[in-house]
C-alpha cells in the first residue's frame, strides 16, 4: 500500500470497507500536460530543424562523429558500432557543456564490446556506414538530419528523427532579466516545488520502426501487451518509478518499473530500440501507414514496391540524461532478444526452490502463525517451497530487527521451516527509520551514507516506520556496508534459508511529490535524484544481491524480489507487478503484464495470487492459482486487511482446485529449471508471447491471453468469470503441420481455432508435437525434496513423428554448476520407419553425479500399438520394458527404464 502525501488519510482509508475498485487517485501524479517538459516535446508539430555538419565528420574504428546544428544548439552525434549487430546512436550538448548528463552505466553488464565499422563513405548529402560484422547499414542523411536503420537484407527497418522531433535543452546559468521556458527553473505541482538549479535539461526524438505494425514493451504498465496508440488518445505511456496506490487497468500511468526498450515484430523480422535514460520518461506511440512519398526507393524493399509503409512510431521524451539508444537489430526475435541480453544481463539461474510457489501475506502475525502455515500445507497436501514475513516482523519497521514478543526466536524458526525443506523470505525496505537508537541509521548518519538534500543535510521522508532516510546507493561505501548487513552474525535470525525481499524502492515516500523523492535531492558524486530515479530501486537490489552473494562466500545462489525495476534489474532480482486487486480484469493483466516484462529482457515475473487488495471469491482465486502455475514467480500474497486465504480456509472443490494447480506447477519444474538455465545463456525468457514460436504468423502478434512456456507448451487459462468454455488459438507454423496435444488427456487437438471445455478444475494447456518435456510426478513438500526424483518424459511427436528435448539439473542451490557439477541430457525421439522408432538420451554436459532417472515415458501421437519395446543402456544387455498403448487417445507409456541421466540410452519401440 501507498499513501499520498496526505499518508494518514491513506492509513485511515485502508479501514474502510469495503475496498472498492478502481481507487487510483490520479490527481496525485502527473500528467503529461502538468510535466512542463512533457508538454513542451509533446507539442513539437513541425521539425526543430537539425542538419548535420558535414564538415564536422570524424570517424576512428567503431566511433562515428558529427555535429549537429539548428536555429538554437549545436549538439554532438556520436554513432557507435557494437558486437551482434548492435548500433549505438548517442546525442549530446558539446564539450563545451556546463554539466556532464548522466549516462546510467550500472544498468549495464559490462562496457559494450565495441566493433570497428568495416566500411565508412561519408558523401556530400550522406554517409553510409556498414557495421563491423557487415549485418547492420545505417545511413545518415545531412539535411534534414535522419538516421536510417538496415538490417542484413538491406531492410530499412528504423529511423531516428524522421518527424524532426529531436530536442535537446542545455543546461545554462540562470540570467536576470532573461525570458525561459515555462517551468525551465522551477516547477509546482499541488503543494510540491521543484527546483531545477541547472535549469531544464530535457531530451527528446522521435524514432520509428518502418514496415512494423505492432511494438511491445515499455514495462511497467497495467495495459495491453501490444502496445496502443496514444497520440491523441491518451496520455503517452510514463515511465517513472511510482508507488500507485490501488492502480488502474488500461491505463499508460507510471507503476513501480522503468525499463525503456520497445521490440517491434513482423512477420519473421524484430528490431528492439532501448532507450538508455535513467530519468523520468514519456514515450508517445502510434502505429500507422504512411505513402513512400520522399523515401520511395528505401521502402521498396520493405513493401514489395506497394504504396504504403507501415511504421510504429515511439517519440521518447527524457527529464535529462542523453538521447541514447541501443538497436538491436535482430533479424529474428530471438536474436534480438539476445542482443539485448548481452548488453543488459540475464538472470542468473535462480536456486531451485524459488520457482516453484511461494506464500506470502502482510503478515504472517507470529512464530505460531508461521508453524500453523507451514503444517497446513502439509496436513493438506500441498507443496509449497517458502514462507514469507512482511514488515510487521520488525520491530517498528527497522528492518533487519525483529519484533522480540511475536517473533522471540528468528533462528529456531527458520530452522524448523527448513526442517521440512521450506525457506523464509523476510521484507528489508530502504527507508531508514530515523532512531538514534536504529544501529542501521547510527552507522549510515555517521559514515554519510544518505541522500542529501541541496543545502547537503540528509534527505527525510516518511514511510512505513515513520520518519526516515533513504540510502544512496551511489556512494561506494553504502554499497559495501549494505552488504555487509547481510552477514549471518550481522543479521540476527537469517541463515543460509533465509532470502530477501526488496519493497518500496522506487523509493516510495508517503510525504514526498507523487509519493516518491523529490527530484532536487543529491546522490553521492553531486548526481540530482532526477538523472537516476528509474534506477534507484535496481540500485538498491544489486547492493542486496552483493549483500546474499557474500554471506556465503559466493557458495549459494541469492533470491531477492523486487518491486521497483530499471534496465539490468534482470541480474539480480525477481519483479512482481506490486499491489494488484483481486478481480477478474487484474487475474487477466498478469499475462500481458509479465510478458511485457519478459520480452524487456526481465524474465523472473510474477503477480500476487488472489490480488493484493480485496478478497477473491473462490471462483477468481481457484482461477488465479490455474494462471499463476503458468507464470514464471509463483506467489500468494494479501494486503493486512483482507481476509486470510491459506487454501485450505475454503471449500473442498476450491482446495482440490488450489491443490491440483500446485501439483501441476510441481510437475513442470525439471522443465521451469531448464527454461531458466537456458534463459542464462541465451536470453530467451522462459514465458513467452505466442510470436516468439511462431514467428511467421501474423495472427498472434496481439495475443495476450494464451502463452507460451518454452517451446513446448501453449497455456491458456481461464481469466473471465463464469466462463467454462474458452476459445483456443493452436497455431499450425509455416507447414501448417504442427500437431497439438492436451497436456493432460494427450488428446490430439485438430483445428487452428478451437473451443475447449475448461470446468473449474480444469486449465487449458498444450504440448506441442515436437517437444519432449521432462517433468516430476512425485509431488512432495517441497521443490528442494524433490530434486533427485526419478523423471517422467512426455513425448509429443510432431507429424514426422519426431521430437526432441532437454533436461538440466543440478544441485540446485550453489554456484557449483559453474565448475561443471551439472547435467545436461538431450532426448531425441525418432521414427525410423513405420515399423521401428527410437528414443536417445544423450548425456551432453557436466560432471554432475546426478541420481534422476527416467521412470516413464509417455508417448502422444502413437499411430498404433508397438510390439515390443526395448532398452540398451551403455553396456549393459538389452532389456525388454513394459508397456501399454491405449488406441482412443493414441498414447503409448513406457514404463520403468530406468535410465540414469548421466548415462546414455536407447529405447527402441518396434511395431
Ligand atoms: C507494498 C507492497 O507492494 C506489498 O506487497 C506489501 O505487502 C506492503 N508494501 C507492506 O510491506
Amino acid at each position: 500500500m501507498a499513501a499520498g502525501t496526505n499518508w494518514l488519510a491513506s492509513l485511515l482509508l485502508l479501514f474502510a470497507t469495503p475496498l472498492a475498485v478502481e481507487m487510483v487517485k490520479r490527481d496525485e501524479f502527473k500528467t503529461c500536460d502538468q510535466s512542463a517538459f512533457c508538454k513542451q516535446h509533446r507539442a513539437i508539430k513541425e521539425p526543430t530543424g537539425y542538419e548535420l555538419l558535414a564538415n564536422s565528420i570524424s570517424h576512428n574504428g567503431a566511433v562515428w562523429t558529427a555535429r549537429l546544428q539548428n536555429s538554437q544548439n549545436t549538439l554532438k552525434l556520436n554513432l557507435v558500432g557494437l558486437v551482434d549487430s548492435t548500433v549505438r546512436v548517442q546525442i549530446d550538448e558539446p564539450e563545451t557543456a556546463i554539466r556532464k548528463r548522466y549516462v546510467p552505466n550500472p544498468a549495464l553488464v559490462a562496457i559494450p564490446e565495441e566493433l570497428k565499422f568495416s566500411k565508412v563513405v561519408n558523401g556530400a548529402q550522406e554517409a553510409k556506414i556498414l557495421s563491423g560484422d557487415k549485418k547492420v547499414k545505417v545511413v545518415v542523411t545531412y539535411k534534414p538530419f535522419l538516421i536510417s536503420i538496415f538490417n542484413e537484407f538491406g531492410e530499412l527497418i528504423a529511423q531516428v528523427n524522421r518527424d524532426g522531433k529531436l530536442k535537446v535543452e542545455e543546461f545554462r546559468t540562470k540570467e536576470e532579466g532573461k525570458e525561459y521556458p515555462d517551468g525551465f527553473w522551477e516547477e509546482r505541482f499541488r503543494s510540491f516545488t521543484d527546483n531545477k538549479p541547472h535549469g531544464s535539461s530535457s531530451v527528446g526524438v522521435d524514432v520509428s520502426f518502418v514496415s512494423f505494425k505492432t511494438a511491445y514493451g515499455l514495462p511497467e504498465h497495467a495495459d495491453s501487451f501490444a502496445l496502443r496508440n496514444t497520440v491523441g488518445n491518451t496520455d503517452p505511456y510514463r515511465l517513472y518509478n511510482l508507488d500507485v496506490f490501488e492502480y488502474e487497468l488500461n491505463n499508460p500511468m507510471a507503476l513501480y518499473v522503468s525499463i525503456p526498450y520497445i521490440l517491434a515484430h513482423r512477420a519473421n523480422r524484430s528490431v528492439g530500440a532501448l532507450w538508455f535514460n535513467a530519468a523520468e520518461t514519456w514515450i508517445d506511440t502510434q502505429s500507422s501507414v504512411t505513402s513512400k512519398g520522399l523515401f520511395g526507393k528505401v521502402y521498396d524493399k520493405v513493401t514489395g514496391g506497394g504504396d504504403n509503409v507501415p511504421h510504429f512510431d515511439a517519440h521518447f521524451i527524457s527529464e535529462a540524461g542523453l538521447v541514447d539508444i541501443f538497436f538491436f537489430v535482430g533479424p529474428t526475435v530471438k536474436d534480438v532478444q539476445r542482443q539485448n541480453a548481452k548488453l543488459t544481463g540475464m538472470t542468473p539461474l535462480p536456486p531451485l526452490f524459488s520457482i516453484g510457489y511461494h506464500q506470502c501475506r502482510w503478515n504472517y502475525n507470529d512464530e505460531q502463525d508461521v508453524a500453523a502455515v507451514n503444517k497446513g500445507f502439509d496436513d493438506h497436501d500441498m507443496p509449497m517451497d517458502v514462507i514469507w514475513l512482511d514488515i510487521e516482523h520488525t520491530d517498528g519497521k527497522k528492518y533487519f530487527t525483529w519484533d522480540k514478543h511475536k517473533f522471540p526466536t528468528p533462528n529456531n524458526m527458520v530452522d524448523k521451516v527448513a526442517a521440512s525443506g521450506r525457506k523464509m523470505v523476510t521484507i528489508v525496505d530502504p527507508h531508514i527509520k530515523k532512531d538514534d537508537g536504529y544501529y542501521v541509521y547510527k552507522d549510515a548518519k555517521d559514515k554519510g551514507l544518505f541522500v542529501k538534500r541541496t543545502d547537503g543535510s540528509d534527505f527525510e521522508g516518511h514511510c512505513w516506520p515513520g520518519s526516515s532516510e533513504y540510502l544512496d546507493f551511489w556512494h561506494p561505501d553504502t554499497r559495501s556496508y549494505w552488504k555487509d548487513q547481510f552477514a549471518f552474525d550481522r543479521y540476527t535470525g537469517s541463515s543460509q534459508n533465509l532470502f530477501i525481499w526488496n519493497d518500496m524502492n522506487e523509493p516510495s515516500v508517503f510525504s514526498g511529490p507523487e509519493v516518491t523523492m523529490d527530484k532536487e535531492s543529491i546522490h553521492y558524486g553531486g548526481i540530482e535524484h532526477r538523472e537516476v530515479h528509474n534506477m534507484y530501486g535496481m540500485m538498491y537490489t544489486s547492493a542486496t544481491f552483493d549483500g546474499i552473494m557474500a554471506r556465503t562466500n559466493g557458495k549459494d545462489r541469492p533470491f531477492i524480489l523486487s518491486r521497483a525495476g530499471f534496465i539490468g534489474t534482470q541480474r539480480t532480482a525477481a519483479i512482481w507487478t506490486g499491489d494488484n486487486t483481486a478481480d477478474w480484469g487484474h487475474l487477466e493483466m498478469a499475462a500481458p503484464m509479465t510478458l511485457s516484462l519478459s520480452i524487456a529482457g526481465v524474465p523472473f515475473v510474477g503477480a500476487d495470487v488472489g490480488g493484493f487488495f480485496g478478497n477473491p471469491d473462490e471462483q477468481l482465486l481457484s482461477r488465479w492459482y490455474q494462471a499463476a502455475a503458468y507464470q514464471p514467480f509463483f506467489r500468494g500474497h494479501a494486503h493486512i486487511d483482507t481476509r486470510r486465504r491459506e487454501p485450505w480456509l475454503f471449500s473442498e472443490q476450491t482446495k482440490n482446485v488450489i491443490r491440483d494447480a500446485l501439483r501441476a506447477r510441481y510437475a513442470l519444474l525439471p522443465y521451469w529449471y531448464t527454461l531458466f538455465q537456458q534463459h542464462s545463456e541465451d536470453g530467451v525468457p522462459p514465458m513467452r508471447p505466442l510470436f516468439y514460436e511462431f514467428e511467421n504468423d501474423d495472427s498472434v502478434l496481439e495475443e495476450q491471453k494464451q502463452w507460451m512456456v518454452g517451446s513446448g507448451l501453449l497455456a491458456r487459462p481461464v481469466v473471465e468469470k463464469d466462463t467454462f468454455n474458452v476459445q483456443v488459438k493452436l497455431p499450425r507454423g509455416d507447414q501448417k503441420d504442427e500437431r497439438w496435444f492436451e497436456w493432460v488427456s494427450g488428446v490430439e487437438k485438430l483445428g487452428e481455432t478451437i473451443y475447449v471445455d475448461a470446468p473449474i478444475a480444469h486449465t487449458p494447456v498444450f504440448q506441442r508435437g515436437g517437444s519432449i518435456i521432462p517433468t516430476w510426478q512425485r509431488i512432495r513438500r517441497s521443490a528442494t525434496l524433490m530434486k533427485e526424483d526419478p523423471i517422467t518424459l512426455f513425448v509429443a511427436l510432431n507429424s514426422h513423428g519426431n521430437a526432441r528435448g532437454v533436461i538440466y539439473l543440478d544441485d540446485g542451490q550453489t554456484h557449483d554448476y559453474q565448475s561443471g557439477q551439472f547435467v545436461k541430457t538431450a532426448f531425441n525421439f525418432t521414427t525410423k520407419s513405420p515399423k521401428q522408432a527410437v528414443l536417445e538420451g544423450a548425456h551432453f554436459g557436466g560432471q554432475f553425479a546426478a541420481k534422476n532417472w527416467v521412470e516413464r515415458v509417455v508417448v502422444r501421437g502413437v499411430q498404433s500399438s508397438p510390439k515390443k519395446v526395448e532398452i540398451t543402456r551403455v553396456s549393459d544387455p538389452v532389456q525388454t520394458l513394459e508397456f501399454s498403448y491405449d488406441h482412443d487417445s493414441g498414447v503409448l507409456v513406457i514404463r520403468k527404464p530406468e535410465a540414469l541421466l548421466t548415462l546414455n540410452f536407447k529405447i527402441h519401440i518396434e511395431f
